[in-house]
Protein backbone atom coordinates (compact mmCIF):
# COMPACT_ATOMS: atom_id res chain seq x y z
CA UNK A 1 0.00 0.00 0.00
CA UNK A 2 2.86 2.26 0.00
CA UNK A 3 2.43 5.50 -1.34
CA UNK A 4 -0.99 4.33 -3.11
CA UNK A 5 -3.44 7.03 -3.14
CA UNK A 6 -6.90 6.19 -2.33
CA UNK A 7 -9.96 8.66 -2.48
CA UNK A 8 -13.01 7.80 -0.04
CA UNK A 9 -16.28 8.96 -0.59
CA UNK A 10 -18.08 8.79 2.20
CA UNK A 11 -22.47 9.47 2.18
CA UNK A 12 -25.17 9.60 4.76
CA UNK A 13 -25.27 6.52 6.20
CA UNK A 14 -24.80 4.95 9.85
CA UNK A 15 -21.99 3.23 8.81
CA UNK A 16 -19.72 6.17 7.75
CA UNK A 17 -18.77 6.42 11.89
CA UNK A 18 -16.57 3.20 10.86
CA UNK A 19 -14.23 5.06 8.01
CA UNK A 20 -11.87 6.78 10.51
CA UNK A 21 -11.11 3.35 11.51
CA UNK A 22 -10.45 2.16 7.46
CA UNK A 23 -8.40 5.44 6.99
CA UNK A 24 -6.07 4.69 10.14
CA UNK A 25 -5.76 1.51 9.12
CA UNK A 26 -4.73 2.85 5.07
CA UNK A 27 -2.77 5.27 6.65
CA UNK A 28 -0.67 2.60 8.86
CA UNK A 29 -0.15 0.35 5.83
CA UNK A 30 1.37 3.47 4.03
CA UNK A 31 -1.40 4.62 1.62
CA UNK A 32 -1.52 8.73 0.98
CA UNK A 33 -5.81 9.47 1.55
CA UNK A 34 -8.27 12.51 0.74
CA UNK A 35 -11.64 12.19 1.55
CA UNK A 36 -14.09 13.40 0.26
CA UNK A 37 -17.99 13.45 1.71
CA UNK A 38 -21.63 14.45 1.23
CA UNK A 39 -23.14 17.30 2.83
CA UNK A 40 -25.35 14.61 4.97
CA UNK A 41 -22.15 12.17 5.73
CA UNK A 42 -21.09 15.27 8.05
CA UNK A 43 -23.55 14.68 10.00
CA UNK A 44 -22.43 10.89 10.72
CA UNK A 45 -18.98 11.24 11.11
CA UNK A 46 -16.43 14.46 12.18
CA UNK A 47 -14.56 15.78 9.12
CA UNK A 48 -12.61 17.13 11.59
CA UNK A 49 -11.63 13.73 12.75
CA UNK A 50 -11.28 11.99 8.89
CA UNK A 51 -8.98 15.42 8.11
CA UNK A 52 -6.72 14.36 11.60
CA UNK A 53 -6.20 11.01 10.94
CA UNK A 54 -5.98 10.90 6.77
CA UNK A 55 -3.45 13.88 7.46
CA UNK A 56 -5.40 15.84 4.69
CA UNK A 57 -8.15 18.91 4.43
CA UNK A 58 -11.88 16.78 3.90
CA UNK A 59 -13.61 18.26 1.01
CA UNK A 60 -16.99 19.08 1.60
CA UNK A 61 -18.72 20.95 -0.93
CA UNK A 62 -17.90 22.38 -4.50
CA UNK A 63 -16.91 25.90 -3.24
CA UNK A 64 -14.26 26.46 -0.05
CA UNK A 65 -14.52 30.22 0.78
CA UNK A 66 -15.52 30.92 -2.60
CA UNK A 67 -12.81 29.23 -4.44
CA UNK A 68 -13.41 26.12 -6.39
CA UNK A 69 -12.67 22.52 -5.33
CA UNK A 70 -10.87 21.03 -7.93
CA UNK A 71 -12.86 17.53 -8.09
CA UNK A 72 -11.20 16.71 -11.82
CA UNK A 73 -8.01 16.28 -10.12
CA UNK A 74 -9.07 14.41 -7.34
CA UNK A 75 -10.19 11.71 -9.40
CA UNK A 76 -7.01 12.06 -11.82
CA UNK A 77 -4.80 12.02 -8.22
CA UNK A 78 -6.23 8.69 -6.91
CA UNK A 79 -4.87 5.00 -8.13
CA UNK A 80 -8.25 3.75 -6.72
CA UNK A 81 -11.41 5.60 -5.57
CA UNK A 82 -13.59 4.02 -2.63
CA UNK A 83 -17.18 5.18 -1.96
CA UNK A 84 -17.86 3.22 1.51
CA UNK A 85 -20.59 3.51 3.16
CA UNK A 86 -22.48 4.15 -0.10
CA UNK A 87 -26.16 4.93 0.40
CA UNK A 88 -28.98 3.72 -2.17
CA UNK A 89 -29.35 7.95 -2.53
CA UNK A 90 -26.30 8.07 -3.85
CA UNK A 91 -25.48 5.29 -5.75
CA UNK A 92 -29.11 5.75 -7.26
CA UNK A 93 -27.80 9.65 -8.29
CA UNK A 94 -23.93 7.71 -9.59
CA UNK A 95 -26.29 5.32 -12.15
CA UNK A 96 -28.09 8.33 -13.49
CA UNK A 97 -24.87 10.82 -13.67
CA UNK A 98 -26.34 13.60 -11.45
CA UNK A 99 -23.95 15.68 -9.74
CA UNK A 100 -25.65 17.68 -7.13
CA UNK A 101 -22.29 17.61 -4.40
CA UNK A 102 -18.77 17.03 -4.68
CA UNK A 103 -18.34 13.73 -4.21
CA UNK A 104 -20.73 12.71 -7.27
CA UNK A 105 -18.63 15.62 -9.17
CA UNK A 106 -14.77 13.54 -8.37
CA UNK A 107 -17.33 10.37 -9.16
CA UNK A 108 -17.85 11.39 -12.62
CA UNK A 109 -14.53 12.82 -12.63
CA UNK A 110 -12.74 9.57 -11.86
CA UNK A 111 -10.33 8.17 -14.13
CA UNK A 112 -9.63 5.70 -11.94
CA UNK A 113 -11.13 2.38 -10.82
CA UNK A 114 -13.91 2.81 -8.46
CA UNK A 115 -15.36 0.22 -6.09
CA UNK A 116 -18.57 0.63 -4.24
CA UNK A 117 -19.30 -0.37 -0.21
CA UNK A 118 -23.08 -0.06 -0.09
CA UNK A 119 -24.69 0.27 3.21
CA UNK A 120 -28.50 0.49 3.63
CA UNK A 121 -31.26 -1.58 5.27
CA UNK A 122 -32.53 -5.18 3.89
CA UNK A 123 -35.73 -3.83 1.99
CA UNK A 124 -33.75 -0.98 0.39
CA UNK A 125 -31.11 -3.20 -0.64
CA UNK A 126 -33.73 -5.98 -2.09
CA UNK A 127 -35.97 -3.22 -3.83
CA UNK A 128 -35.34 -3.85 -7.75
CA UNK A 129 -34.45 0.10 -8.15
CA UNK A 130 -31.53 -0.43 -6.32
CA UNK A 131 -30.69 -3.76 -8.12
CA UNK A 132 -30.93 -2.10 -10.87
CA UNK A 133 -28.69 0.43 -10.12
CA UNK A 134 -26.07 -2.13 -9.32
CA UNK A 135 -26.55 -3.22 -12.69
CA UNK A 136 -25.76 -0.08 -14.30
CA UNK A 137 -22.75 0.40 -12.04
CA UNK A 138 -21.00 -2.48 -12.85
CA UNK A 139 -22.04 -1.95 -16.58
CA UNK A 140 -19.84 1.09 -16.04
CA UNK A 141 -16.72 -1.09 -14.42
CA UNK A 142 -17.35 -0.14 -11.08
CA UNK A 143 -17.12 -2.69 -8.45
CA UNK A 144 -19.32 -3.19 -6.01
CA UNK A 145 -18.43 -4.69 -2.47
CA UNK A 146 -20.89 -7.35 -1.53
CA UNK A 147 -22.85 -6.58 1.75
CA UNK A 148 -23.12 -8.55 4.52
CA UNK A 149 -25.76 -10.24 6.32
CA UNK A 150 -26.08 -8.88 9.80
CA UNK A 151 -27.99 -6.73 12.11
CA UNK A 152 -28.82 -3.18 10.54
CA UNK A 153 -29.66 0.67 11.72
CA UNK A 154 -33.24 -0.40 12.21
CA UNK A 155 -32.66 -3.26 14.63
CA UNK A 156 -33.97 -5.87 12.04
CA UNK A 157 -31.45 -8.42 10.55
CA UNK A 158 -30.70 -8.83 7.05
CA UNK A 159 -28.36 -7.85 3.73
CA UNK A 160 -27.55 -4.61 3.58
CA UNK A 161 -24.63 -4.04 6.26
CA UNK A 162 -21.59 -2.65 4.95
CA UNK A 163 -18.58 -5.05 4.54
CA UNK A 164 -16.90 -5.07 7.31
CA UNK A 165 -13.93 -2.18 7.79
CA UNK A 166 -11.36 -5.21 7.69
CA UNK A 167 -12.86 -7.03 4.38
CA UNK A 168 -12.45 -3.43 2.53
CA UNK A 169 -9.17 -2.83 3.83
CA UNK A 170 -8.59 -6.66 2.36
CA UNK A 171 -10.07 -5.69 -0.95
CA UNK A 172 -8.67 -2.45 -1.27
CA UNK A 173 -4.94 -4.02 -0.48
CA UNK A 174 -5.78 -7.06 -3.00
CA UNK A 175 -6.80 -3.93 -5.46
CA UNK A 176 -3.29 -2.56 -5.24
CA UNK A 177 -1.25 -5.35 -4.85
CA UNK A 178 1.36 -5.29 -8.25
CA UNK A 179 1.82 -8.92 -7.52
CA UNK A 180 -1.33 -11.16 -6.90
CA UNK A 181 -0.31 -14.15 -6.41
CA UNK A 182 -2.12 -15.32 -9.63
CA UNK A 183 -1.32 -12.13 -11.74
CA UNK A 184 -0.74 -13.36 -15.44
CA UNK A 185 -2.61 -16.54 -14.69
CA UNK A 186 -5.93 -17.27 -16.25
CA UNK A 187 -8.55 -19.31 -14.86
CA UNK A 188 -11.68 -20.83 -15.94
CA UNK A 189 -14.24 -21.40 -13.67
CA UNK A 190 -17.98 -23.31 -14.29
CA UNK A 191 -20.97 -22.45 -11.50
CA UNK A 192 -24.50 -22.74 -10.50
CA UNK A 193 -27.11 -25.14 -12.19
CA UNK A 194 -27.53 -26.28 -15.67
CA UNK A 195 -30.98 -26.59 -17.40
CA UNK A 196 -31.57 -29.53 -19.60
CA UNK A 197 -35.21 -28.81 -21.98
CA UNK A 198 -38.01 -31.43 -22.48
CA UNK A 199 -39.87 -28.98 -24.66
CA UNK A 200 -40.37 -25.18 -24.88
CA UNK A 201 -41.42 -24.90 -21.68
CA UNK A 202 -39.65 -27.26 -18.91
CA UNK A 203 -36.69 -28.06 -18.10
CA UNK A 204 -35.26 -31.20 -15.82
CA UNK A 205 -32.27 -28.54 -13.74
CA UNK A 206 -31.21 -28.57 -10.09
CA UNK A 207 -31.44 -26.41 -7.01
CA UNK A 208 -27.28 -25.18 -7.40
CA UNK A 209 -27.27 -21.22 -6.86
CA UNK A 210 -24.20 -20.60 -8.43
CA UNK A 211 -22.86 -18.53 -5.06
CA UNK A 212 -19.62 -21.15 -4.63
CA UNK A 213 -18.59 -21.22 -7.96
CA UNK A 214 -18.86 -17.01 -8.28
CA UNK A 215 -16.96 -16.76 -4.80
CA UNK A 216 -14.21 -19.09 -6.39
CA UNK A 217 -14.60 -16.92 -9.38
CA UNK A 218 -13.94 -13.74 -7.48
CA UNK A 219 -10.98 -15.45 -4.81
CA UNK A 220 -9.07 -16.31 -8.07
CA UNK A 221 -9.67 -12.48 -9.78
CA UNK A 222 -8.67 -11.33 -6.44
CA UNK A 223 -5.44 -13.01 -6.52
CA UNK A 224 -4.74 -11.36 -9.60
CA UNK A 225 -5.97 -14.08 -12.28
CA UNK A 226 -8.13 -13.16 -15.38
CA UNK A 227 -10.99 -15.33 -14.98
CA UNK A 228 -13.94 -16.87 -17.38
CA UNK A 229 -16.82 -17.67 -15.68
CA UNK A 230 -19.24 -20.40 -17.63
CA UNK A 231 -22.18 -19.76 -15.45
CA UNK A 232 -25.09 -21.72 -15.72
CA UNK A 233 -28.86 -20.21 -15.19
CA UNK A 234 -28.59 -17.96 -12.42
CA UNK A 235 -29.23 -14.06 -11.05
CA UNK A 236 -25.66 -14.11 -9.82
CA UNK A 237 -23.28 -11.74 -11.74
CA UNK A 238 -19.73 -11.80 -11.19
CA UNK A 239 -18.50 -8.34 -8.83
CA UNK A 240 -15.06 -7.88 -10.64
CA UNK A 241 -13.05 -5.88 -13.69
CA UNK A 242 -10.97 -8.84 -14.68
CA UNK A 243 -13.63 -11.50 -14.48
CA UNK A 244 -15.36 -12.18 -17.92
CA UNK A 245 -18.76 -14.03 -17.44
CA UNK A 246 -20.45 -16.21 -19.89
CA UNK A 247 -24.25 -17.15 -19.64
CA UNK A 248 -25.13 -20.64 -20.72
CA UNK A 249 -28.02 -22.49 -19.95
CA UNK A 250 -27.76 -26.64 -20.81
CA UNK A 251 -24.35 -28.99 -20.09
CA UNK A 252 -23.70 -29.07 -23.82
CA UNK A 253 -23.42 -25.41 -23.96
CA UNK A 254 -21.64 -25.06 -21.06
CA UNK A 255 -19.22 -27.98 -22.45
CA UNK A 256 -18.90 -26.39 -25.88
CA UNK A 257 -17.87 -22.30 -23.88
CA UNK A 258 -15.61 -24.61 -21.78
CA UNK A 259 -13.69 -26.30 -24.69
CA UNK A 260 -13.57 -23.22 -26.94
CA UNK A 261 -11.40 -21.53 -23.57
CA UNK A 262 -9.75 -24.26 -21.90
CA UNK A 263 -6.80 -24.12 -23.85
CA UNK A 264 -5.29 -21.12 -22.64
CA UNK A 265 -5.88 -21.75 -19.41
CA UNK A 266 -3.53 -22.38 -16.33
CA UNK A 267 -6.41 -23.35 -13.79
CA UNK A 268 -10.09 -24.67 -14.28
CA UNK A 269 -11.98 -24.96 -11.61
CA UNK A 270 -15.45 -26.99 -12.38
CA UNK A 271 -17.92 -26.21 -9.84
CA UNK A 272 -21.05 -26.23 -11.93
CA UNK A 273 -23.95 -28.74 -10.84
CA UNK A 274 -23.88 -30.19 -14.27
CA UNK A 275 -26.65 -32.18 -15.21
CA UNK A 276 -25.49 -36.09 -16.25
CA UNK A 277 -28.49 -36.83 -18.32
CA UNK A 278 -30.43 -35.00 -20.23
CA UNK A 279 -34.00 -35.98 -22.62
CA UNK A 280 -32.78 -37.60 -25.27
CA UNK A 281 -35.75 -36.17 -27.36
CA UNK A 282 -36.41 -32.31 -26.96
CA UNK A 283 -39.81 -31.79 -28.21
CA UNK A 284 -39.99 -29.31 -30.44
CA UNK A 285 -43.93 -28.32 -29.07
CA UNK A 286 -45.51 -28.22 -25.30
CA UNK A 287 -45.73 -31.74 -24.55
CA UNK A 288 -49.40 -32.23 -23.94
CA UNK A 289 -51.10 -34.26 -21.04
CA UNK A 290 -52.00 -37.68 -22.47
CA UNK A 291 -51.95 -40.89 -20.48
CA UNK A 292 -51.30 -41.55 -17.24
CA UNK A 293 -48.16 -42.07 -17.30
CA UNK A 294 -44.99 -40.23 -19.25
CA UNK A 295 -41.87 -42.28 -19.31
CA UNK A 296 -38.58 -39.57 -20.12
CA UNK A 297 -35.38 -41.37 -21.87
CA UNK A 298 -32.03 -39.87 -21.45
CA UNK A 299 -28.64 -39.77 -22.64
CA UNK A 300 -25.47 -38.96 -20.90
CA UNK A 301 -24.29 -35.51 -21.77
CA UNK A 302 -20.67 -34.70 -21.74
CA UNK A 303 -18.19 -34.71 -18.58
CA UNK A 304 -17.16 -31.62 -18.87
CA UNK A 305 -14.72 -32.17 -16.04
CA UNK A 306 -13.31 -35.32 -17.10
CA UNK A 307 -12.88 -33.86 -20.73
CA UNK A 308 -10.66 -31.00 -19.26
CA UNK A 309 -9.31 -33.34 -17.01
CA UNK A 310 -8.08 -35.80 -19.74
CA UNK A 311 -6.91 -33.59 -22.04
CA UNK A 312 -4.59 -31.14 -19.75
CA UNK A 313 -1.29 -30.44 -19.97
CA UNK A 314 1.29 -30.80 -17.59
CA UNK A 315 1.53 -26.96 -16.51
CA UNK A 316 -2.76 -26.83 -16.26
CA UNK A 317 -4.17 -27.46 -12.93
CA UNK A 318 -7.84 -28.97 -12.79
CA UNK A 319 -10.13 -28.81 -9.92
CA UNK A 320 -13.35 -30.38 -9.64
CA UNK A 321 -16.20 -30.84 -6.85
CA UNK A 322 -18.03 -33.90 -5.52
CA UNK A 323 -21.59 -33.55 -3.69
CA UNK A 324 -22.33 -36.53 -2.12
CA UNK A 325 -24.35 -37.77 0.50
CA UNK A 326 -22.90 -41.45 1.72
CA UNK A 327 -19.08 -42.80 1.29
CA UNK A 328 -18.13 -39.77 0.72
CA UNK A 329 -14.31 -39.99 1.04
CA UNK A 330 -14.67 -43.62 -1.43
CA UNK A 331 -16.51 -41.11 -4.36
CA UNK A 332 -14.22 -38.42 -3.86
CA UNK A 333 -11.12 -40.30 -4.35
CA UNK A 334 -12.78 -41.93 -7.04
CA UNK A 335 -13.48 -38.79 -8.84
CA UNK A 336 -10.12 -37.64 -8.52
CA UNK A 337 -8.57 -40.66 -9.92
CA UNK A 338 -11.62 -40.64 -12.69
CA UNK A 339 -11.67 -37.43 -13.58
CA UNK A 340 -7.69 -36.84 -14.06
CA UNK A 341 -8.12 -34.06 -11.19
CA UNK A 342 -5.45 -32.02 -9.42
CA UNK A 343 -7.93 -31.78 -6.55
CA UNK A 344 -11.58 -32.52 -5.42
CA UNK A 345 -13.41 -30.45 -3.37
CA UNK A 346 -16.22 -32.72 -1.48
CA UNK A 347 -19.14 -31.05 0.45
CA UNK A 348 -21.75 -34.00 1.84
CA UNK A 349 -25.06 -33.26 1.84
CA UNK A 350 -25.60 -34.71 5.34
CA UNK A 351 -23.18 -31.70 7.03
CA UNK A 352 -25.86 -28.66 8.34
CA UNK A 353 -25.15 -25.59 6.10
CA UNK A 354 -23.33 -27.12 3.23
CA UNK A 355 -24.53 -27.65 0.02
CA UNK A 356 -26.61 -25.57 -2.61
CA UNK A 357 -28.47 -22.19 -2.08
CA UNK A 358 -26.48 -21.92 1.38
CA UNK A 359 -24.31 -18.99 2.21
CA UNK A 360 -22.47 -21.51 3.75
CA UNK A 361 -19.92 -24.84 3.44
CA UNK A 362 -17.74 -27.58 4.38
CA UNK A 363 -15.41 -28.93 2.21
CA UNK A 364 -12.53 -31.47 2.63
CA UNK A 365 -10.32 -30.92 -0.31
CA UNK A 366 -8.24 -34.26 -1.84
CA UNK A 367 -5.09 -33.67 -3.67
CA UNK A 368 -3.32 -36.37 -5.80
CA UNK A 369 -0.60 -36.44 -4.29
CA UNK A 370 -2.48 -38.46 -1.59
CA UNK A 371 -2.97 -35.44 0.84
CA UNK A 372 -6.35 -34.39 2.43
CA UNK A 373 -7.12 -31.57 4.14
CA UNK A 374 -10.85 -30.61 6.00
CA UNK A 375 -11.89 -27.25 7.15
CA UNK A 376 -14.76 -26.25 9.27
CA UNK A 377 -18.27 -24.76 7.93
CA UNK A 378 -17.07 -21.41 6.67
CA UNK A 379 -19.18 -18.69 4.80
CA UNK A 380 -18.90 -19.71 0.68
CA UNK A 381 -16.34 -16.68 0.25
CA UNK A 382 -14.05 -17.86 2.94
CA UNK A 383 -14.17 -22.11 1.38
CA UNK A 384 -13.18 -20.02 -2.14
CA UNK A 385 -10.18 -18.48 -0.72
CA UNK A 386 -9.01 -22.01 0.63
CA UNK A 387 -9.66 -23.69 -2.15
CA UNK A 388 -7.29 -20.88 -4.70
CA UNK A 389 -4.68 -21.25 -1.46
CA UNK A 390 -4.39 -24.56 -2.11
CA UNK A 391 -4.61 -24.15 -6.23
CA UNK A 392 -1.66 -21.43 -5.51
CA UNK A 393 0.18 -24.65 -3.67
CA UNK A 394 0.07 -26.54 -6.61
CA UNK A 395 1.00 -23.80 -9.01
CA UNK A 396 4.08 -23.17 -6.82
CA UNK A 397 5.06 -26.93 -7.07
CA UNK A 398 4.74 -27.15 -10.79
CA UNK A 399 6.46 -23.90 -11.14
CA UNK A 400 9.57 -25.96 -9.39
CA UNK A 401 9.58 -28.87 -10.81
N1 LIG B 1 -19.16 -32.39 -13.88
C1 LIG B 1 -18.91 -31.92 -15.15
N2 LIG B 1 -19.67 -32.33 -16.19
C2 LIG B 1 -20.70 -33.19 -16.00
C3 LIG B 1 -20.97 -33.68 -14.70
C4 LIG B 1 -20.19 -33.26 -13.66
O1 LIG B 1 -17.98 -31.12 -15.33
N3 LIG B 1 -21.43 -33.54 -17.03
C5 LIG B 1 -18.27 -31.98 -12.80
C6 LIG B 1 -18.90 -31.09 -11.75
O2 LIG B 1 -18.77 -29.74 -12.10
C7 LIG B 1 -18.08 -31.44 -10.52
C8 LIG B 1 -17.74 -32.90 -10.70
O3 LIG B 1 -17.87 -33.14 -12.10
O4 LIG B 1 -16.87 -30.73 -10.49
C9 LIG B 1 -18.56 -33.87 -9.92
O5 LIG B 1 -19.82 -33.95 -10.40
P1 LIG B 1 -20.82 -35.17 -10.03
O6 LIG B 1 -22.06 -34.96 -10.82
O7 LIG B 1 -20.97 -35.28 -8.57
O8 LIG B 1 -20.01 -36.41 -10.50
P2 LIG B 1 -20.39 -37.63 -11.34
O9 LIG B 1 -19.13 -38.12 -11.89
O10 LIG B 1 -21.43 -37.24 -12.30
O11 LIG B 1 -20.89 -38.69 -10.31
P3 LIG B 1 -22.27 -38.95 -9.56
O12 LIG B 1 -23.30 -38.02 -10.12
O13 LIG B 1 -22.54 -40.35 -9.82
O14 LIG B 1 -21.96 -38.66 -8.12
Amino acid sequence: MKGKKILIGITGSIAAYKIPLLVRLLIKAGAEIRVVMTPSAAEFVSPLVLSTLSKNKVSLSLSTDHSWENHVMMGRWADIMLIAPASANTMAKMAQGLCDNLLLAAYLSATCPVHIAPAMDEDMYHHPSFIANCEKLRSYGNTILESNHGELASGLIGMGRMAEVEEIFEHLQKQLSTKGRLKGKKALVTAGPTYENLDPVRFIGNYSSGKMGLAVAEALAAEGAEVTLVMGPSALKANHTTIEQINVQSAQEMFEACQNHFSNMDIAVMSAAVADYRPKIKATEKIKKKSDELSLELEKTTDILKTLGNNKKPNQIVVGFALESKDEEKHAQKKLKDKNADLIVLNSIKDEGAGFMKDTNKVTIFNKNGTKKSYDLKSKKEVARDIVAQIIELKNEKDEA
